[in-house]
């Protein structure tokens, strides 16, 4: 199978060139102007843009938690992701406390392998460490190309580890080449002021907002800092949110320590104002919760300096009936929001459109940065000879509206119900096939294959 996309612009994390990319079986095996090459495929991208295919690094995909499971299968949720430009995903892998990674592994590996239509990886997250799950993480590494862990600074007494375990990790993961990932919140100040807030019978969705200050975020991201810089251990911070915690890096990075930081789709464009909707600020209880409008400030610079290097979507899909779990009371509505098929499109139309970043670092934000990161790259994440020809072929000019009607994720609501978009995927190239064109799907489940991972550069 062969495809000549004619005349795009060709946009990566460093250039933006107008040319012709053939394609040969799964990889990019030429680029110029006018290339003269026989295909069984010849898509006219004439007034289009290019992109490598989009890389959503945090995901939750079936995901069982807080007494239910989150409502995209790897089916729904791979697909939905490439209809919107997401070629790739990485889902995490949680240990029950008391077993082993490989008894996690293989309970996530039953619910994923043969089912998706995307490419996928996972994270380890690590929720007992202890001398066994020492010995695994070498073996995760080398043989099952699992090269990130990620650990849990919140929700104590089913992922929660403490700061002691935190260390062995990191001294671990180093020894053997990876990474150390985190949700970083301060969990007993947290599930205090949780406390505090059901006492006093407030119970609504704000408290779940007014229960994660920004301190608890600044708080664990500075000490996850400074574990880690003790460690040596390369470090990834998830679902950034606020101006205490990008402090907290930059701190780090003036003793030349570099952190990555990973922001998502809701904490550049929502804001808190929408806990004030009652029982619908719901919709939005996600951890931690959307900030203010001066958080939102902070992170769009901080991608501009390069302190915050992924713009991720955390999707982790409830439906209404769920969340409904938490009418009488906001601890028991399941975290999370969907956006895995909105990410892409939204950050066009929020940031590229509204002049808030560049083209190429709009690259760099969804794709690029996040194979470089997790041991892909160049692979995945780049428009260059011998890479994975993972495409999204983009209208920059075409408008359009989210709305749950038309959505291809499994969750009967939108967070983002209305909002009039400019800019929307029109082709959607995985490995070299025509996966969706104009909405239609051109692959069958399956197709997505699990993408194994190097280890991760150490000199921090
Ligand atoms: O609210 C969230 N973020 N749900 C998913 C689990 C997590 O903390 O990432
Ligand atoms: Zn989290
Ligand atoms: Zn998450």
């Amino acid at each position: 199978m062969s495809i000549l996309i004619k005349n795009g612009r060709i946009i990566t994390a460093s250039a933006d060139y107008v040319a012709d990319l053939y394609i040969e079986g799964e990889t990019i095996t030429a680029i110029g102007e006018n290339l003269n090459k026989e295909a069984d495929e010849v898509i006219d991208a004439s007034g289009k843009l290019v992109f490598p295919g989009g890389i959503d690094p945090h995901v939750h995909l079936e995901m069982p938690f807080m007494g239910t499971f989150s409502s995209d299968s790897y089916e729904t949720g791979t697909l939905a992701a490439l209809h919107g430009g997401t070629t790739m995903v990485i889902d995490f892998i949680l240990q029950t406390q008391g077993k082993s990674l490989r008894n996690a592994l293989e309970s996530w590996q039953g619910r994923s392998n043969g089912n998706c239509y995307g490419d996928y990886s996972f994270h380890m997250a690590v929720t007992d460490f202890n001398d066994e799950t020492k010995k695994e993480v070498k073996e995760m590494i080398e043989k099952e190309g699992i090269t990130s862990f990620k650990t849990f600074m919140a929700y104590k007494g089913a992922l929660m580890i403490d700061d002691g375990q935190m260390i062995g990790l990191m001294k671990e993961v180093k020894e053997q080449g990876g990474m150390v990932t985190v949700h970083a919140t301060n969990g007993d100040m947290i599930d205090t002021l949780i406390a505090k807030h059901k006492a006093e019978g407030k119970l609504s969705p704000l408290y779940h907002y007014l229960s994660q200050p920004e301190i608890t975020e600044a708080e664990a991201s500075g000490r996850f800092a400074d574990m880690a810089n003790y460690s040596g251990v390369p470090a990834y911070i998830v679902h950034m949110t606020c101006e205490g915690a990008l402090n907290a890096i930059r701190r780090a990075g003036s003793r030349n320590q570099k952190v990555y930081a990973e922001t998502c789709i809701q904490y550049l464009i929502l804001d808190a104002s929408l806990y004030e909707k009652d029982f619908e600020g719901a919709k939005w209880v996600m951890s931690p919760p959307l900030r203010e409008k001066k958080d939102q400030a902070a992170l769009w610079a901080g991608i501009n300096q390069g302190l915050v290097q992924v713009v991720a979507t955390d999707h982790c899909p409830f439906e209404w009936e769920k969340k409904l779990m938490g009418k009488d009371d906001f601890s028991k509505i399941p975290n999370g929001h969907p956006a895995v098929e909105n990410r892409m499109e939204l950050l066009f139309s929020e940031g590229v459109n509204k002049g808030k970043i560049s083209l190429n670092k709009y690259v760099e934000v969804t794709s690029t940065n996040a194979a470089k990161i997790f041991g892909m790259f160049p692979r995945k994440g780049c428009i260059g000879i011998g890479s994975d020809a993972d495409i999204v072929i983009f209208d920059p000019n075409e408008k359009h509206t989210i709305s749950a009607k038309t959505h291809h994720m499994n969750v009967d609501y939108s967070g983002y119900e209305g909002w009039e978009l400019k800019g929307k995927c029109k082709t959607i190239i995985l490995r070299g096939q025509v996966a969706v064109e104009n909405g239609n799907v051109r692959i069958d489940k399956g197709y997505g294959q699990f993408i194994k991972r190097s280890k991760v550069p150490q000199n921090v």
